[in-house]
């Protein structure tokens, strides 16, 4: 069987960034630790006055059209995931194919376009269909591209601000990848949960401590149901495991769980239990709140352990870093995780083609999707041509003033006149409700 999956990815960061320890958390009258160890988070990416979830998808399309030398007849399909939308029915593909068909000789008149969505799943969600449309033959030969794009905005004031974060990344779908090939087994996680909802909107209700166990719980029935058709995980089969990471202190609480769940019956528990003891059973338990406790309690012991440690150091830090630097981008969020381990492994020289990484898909009201994907041997080139350090870099540094203008041109609700922080450079730009996006 011809191998499926990521062929090429470009990312375009908000270009303003705000800085949580030095310009967020005083403000907040908060220890600025609070952010950047507790959270995890250095900055937050924001997009300037004149960009949005078109101009941020539509930009990182375009880099990835003329790096890898794509025009439009290539393309079959164009899926944008989001959960920012603001057309409740022409998709945001339409906006971002409209963009693009005014710098390419050629349209996207043959290209099937949709917009997905499940909160930030939907990225993950897109890729999948794709993969169906290449694997049903229905393709022509022709590649998909999804455009995962988002604004990750609260409200002020909300324990979600310090997690706001704006980006796209565009991803392309084909048959005999360079990144990665996506394997047939799934595990899902599913339920009707209202921890954080966005009903016509602009930022969304949140419980944030809830949506934290909600997450656990919906990506623990993701690696059960994963390991019903995959077999018994072990933590030394995946060289990486990039999970959804709406903040990094959320992946270290996936990254915990998961390891408890994968070490159970193997020689990693048996190398535990001197240290630490067996796992608990519940069966061992008179009660349900004994039993957690006891849980908790091995969870904590499990944290401090060296082999616990170096696990975590290896697959899951990697995945991290520009999460760290960006904060959250929704649907894009688990696509920079495993876009993150693949720039460190290429930036350490390791030799990744054929090893597996395990990736953690999340979206909020709730739905995790765990699968596995084999690295390919164009991985090094292609992660290595992405000018991820330089976007990252030249983010214009907002005030806490600037930022509250910003958060307030981008809620729609506001008119307010502000002038652009940065220059476009060659780029899509937004020019108002209900015109055509130009390019400067
Ligand atoms: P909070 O309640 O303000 O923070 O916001 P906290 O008091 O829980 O502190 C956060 C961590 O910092 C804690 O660590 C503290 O101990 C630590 P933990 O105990 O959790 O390991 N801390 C410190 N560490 C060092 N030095 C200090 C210090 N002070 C505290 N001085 C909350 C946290 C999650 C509620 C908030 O960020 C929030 O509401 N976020 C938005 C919702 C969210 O991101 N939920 C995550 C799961 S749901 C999801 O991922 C889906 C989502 O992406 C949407 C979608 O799918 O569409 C959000």
């Amino acid at each position: 069987m011809t191998a499926v999956g990521i062929d090429a990815i470009e990312i375009r960061t908000g270009k303003l960034k705000l800085d949580l320890a030095n310009t967020f958390a005083p403000k907040k009258g908060e220890d600025p630790e609070k952010y950047t160890k507790g959270i995890g988070l250095k900055h937050s990416s924001f997009p300037d006055v004149y960009e949005d979830i078109v101009t941020m998808g539509a930009n990182a399309a375009k880099d990835l059209m003329d790096r890898t030398g794509l025009v439009p007849d290539d393309i079959g399909r164009i899926d944008v995931a989001t959960e920012s939308a603001f057309d409740n029915s022409k998709p945001v593909s339409t906006y971002i194919a409209g963009c693009l068909e005014q710098v390419y000789d050629g349209d996207f008149h043959h290209a099937n376009k949709g917009e997905r969505k499940f909160a930030c799943l939907a990225g993950t969600q897109s890729i999948d269909d794709a993969y169906n449309w290449i694997r049903a033959g229905r393709n022509r030969g022709r590649s998909a591209l999804v455009i995962a794009t988002d604004t990750a905005l609260y409200e002020r004031g909300d324990p979600g601000e310090a997690t706001q974060g704006a980006g796209a990344v565009a991803m392309l779908i084909s048959e005999d990848p360079n990144v990665v090939e996506l394997s047939t087994d799934q595990g899902y996680g599913s339920a009707d949960e209202t921890d954080f909802l966005k009903p016509n909107q602009q930022f969304p209700s949140v419980d944030g401590k809830r949506s934290v166990q909600v997450y656990l719980a919906r990506m623990r029935e993701a690696l059960e149901d994963y390991e019903s058709v995959a077999g018994d995980t072990h933590p030394d089969d995946f060289e990486y495991i990039p999970f959804h990471t709406p903040f990094p202190g959320m992946v270290r609480k996936a990254a915990l769980l998961g390891y408890r769940h994968m070490t159970r019956g193997t020689d990693v528990e048996d190398a535990l239990e001197s240290e630490i003891g067996r796992q608990p059973r519940e069966a061992d338990f008179d009660s349900w709140d004994a039993y957690e406790d006891a849980i908790r309690d091995y969870m904590d012991d499990l944290k401090e352990t060296d082999q616990y440690s170096e696990w975590y150091g290896h697959a899951i830090e990697p995945t991290i870093d520009i999460s760290s630097q960006v904060g959250n981008w929704y649907t894009g969020s688990v696509h920079i995780a495993r876009l993150s381990a693949l720039r460190s492994a290429a930036r350490k020289g390791e030799s990744l083609a054929g090893k597996r990484m395990l990736v953690g898909s999340y979206g909020s009201g709730a739905q995790a999707e765990i699968h596995a994907e084999t690295v390919r041997e164009g991985w090094k080139d292609e992660v290595s041509a992405i000018d991820v350090e330089d976007q990252l870099d030249s983010r214009y540094d907002i005030s806490y003033d600037e930022y509250e203008l910003v958060h307030d041109v981008h809620n729609h609700d506001k008119e307010v006149d502000v002038e652009e922080f940065t220059q476009p450079d060659g780029e899509f730009v937004f020019t108002g409700w209900g015109r055509m996006n130009e390019r400067r």
